[in-house]
């Protein structure tokens, strides 16, 4: 038997109790030994719970007790999620987490400590929920040069838009409900301001080319500012509209970035609604890959989160490849005004709007929805500022084609 520790006895945390407890017989027979959750830690009491018995308010419980041998952090947050974490790796005991946030501050550091103390640090679950996507790009994809990837990496945004987009639900109806499901973070802010698929993208983007670059530096939009007639424009013309997190290599520097894209419908991220996630890698050898599932929710992201503790429990002892993450200098980011794409720009119905766009963008706009709309021909986001500024007109909206 292993014993296991669950920290934070939240949503995601009950659910790892939860598939423990309801799927001991399928684990057991691939392990040929059981997981058994000896502590649970949180700050309350849950007396109806059938793991009631198992709550600690002491960390120590856990850390000091040597028959616990796999953590797995559910606290959310940076800390002290990341201090547990760390204390447990530097204990030589291993660590598994669905916390992106912890995985894309301090994912080179802790991956790093687990290596030095024969533990190991697995975050299944902190991209696309239960879609396997890391174990994917360190194992199966580890022969290809990835080229980029490009992902619907947040389920509340994307139910929100689905729910907006094509069920025609308020803004505020559809995050209530993406709450009520335990989709969305703590803080919403978060899932809508994008700041949650960056830290997933940061997290792809050191999988795929090494260095971790900070969530807070990279060019973030959320969903805030998409409007009826940006949905309109895209239903009109053959596009749905996503929050995508996307990175590539650019200029031999890694390039990560979180916006709203319109999305050719013949793409497959251009399929993928409510919560579900999907993420599309491209490499050099393989080709597209697509990863497709349910992004956010108690019991699929628990599902991934105890997969990793089976992982560690099948290699008990043994030395298995790891992800190496670098902390990102400057120099390794890349000059977000060099990426080139194509863009809609939408205007004021306004009789010189059509003459300036036509004279700097060499093409009219169209009436749409009460806007004049143009997609302009790729350039890079540096040419692009520069033509909107000799139109000298703010547009209403800018979204970028993917
Ligand atoms: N709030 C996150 C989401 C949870 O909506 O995708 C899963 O990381």
């Amino acid at each position: 038997m292993i014993n296991v520790a669950i920290l934070g006895f939240g949503v995601v945390g009950s659910g790892v109790a939860e598939v423990l407890q309801s799927n001991a017989k399928v684990i057991e027979k691939t392990l040929s030994t059981q997981l058994a959750v000896k502590r649970i830690l949180d700050l309350r009491d849950f007396p109806d719970s059938p793991f009631g018995h198992l709550i600690t308010h002491d960390f120590n419980d856990i850390l000091n007790d040597p028959t616990i041998t796999v953590v797995a952090e559910m606290m959310g947050g940076s800390h002290p999620a990341y201090d547990f974490t760390k204390a447990c790796l530097q204990a030589g005991k291993s660590v598994v987490t669905s916390n992106k946030e912890v995985v894309a501050r301090f994912g080179a550091e802790l991956l790093e400590l687990a290596a030095q103390n024969g533990a190991r640090y697995l975050f299944e679950a902190s991209v696309g929920g239960g879609i396997p996507i890391i174990r994917p790009m360190v194992n199966d994809l580890a022969s290809n040069k990835i080229l980029s990837v490009s992902g619907i990496l947040n389920g509340t945004t994307n139910y929100i838009l689905t729910q907006m987009l094509e069920h025609g639900a308020a803004y505020a109806d559809a995050l209530a409900e993406a709450q009520q499901k335990g989709y969305a973070e703590r803080n919403p802010a978060a899932d809508v301001e994008g700041l949650d698929a960056a830290r997933k993208i940061v997290i792809l983007a050191a999988l795929a080319f090494g260095p971790l670059l900070s969530p807070d530096s990279i060019h973030c939009e959320g969903i805030t500012q998409i409007t009826a007639e940006d949905a309109a424009f895209a239903a009109d013309n053959g596009y749905a509209v996503k929050l995508i997190g996307y990175t590539e290599l650019l200029g031999g520097k890694v390039l990560a970035m979180v916006t709203p894209r319109l999305v050719p419908i013949s793409n497959p991220l251009a399929g993928v609604c409510d919560v579900f996630n999907g993420i599309l890698v491209d490499a050099n050898m393989l080709g597209e890959c697509m990863f497709y599932g349910k992004g956010a929710g108690k019991l699929p992201t628990a599902s991934a989160v105890v997969a990793d503790m089976m992982d560690i429990a099948t290699h008990l002892g043994t030395a298995v490849r790891a992800p190496k993450f670098s902390v990102a200098a400057d120099d390794d980011y890349a000059d977000f005004g060099a990426y080139r794409c194509r863009t809609m720009l939408a205007f004021e119905d306004k009789k010189e709007i059509y003459e300036k766009a036509e004279r700097v963008f060499g093409e009219l706009p169209m009436l749409s929805h009460g806007r004049a709309v143009l997609v302009s021909a790729e350039m890079s986001e540096a040419e692009l500022d520069e033509r909107i500024s000799q139109m000298g007109v703010t547009p209403l909206s800018r979204i970028r084609l993917l």
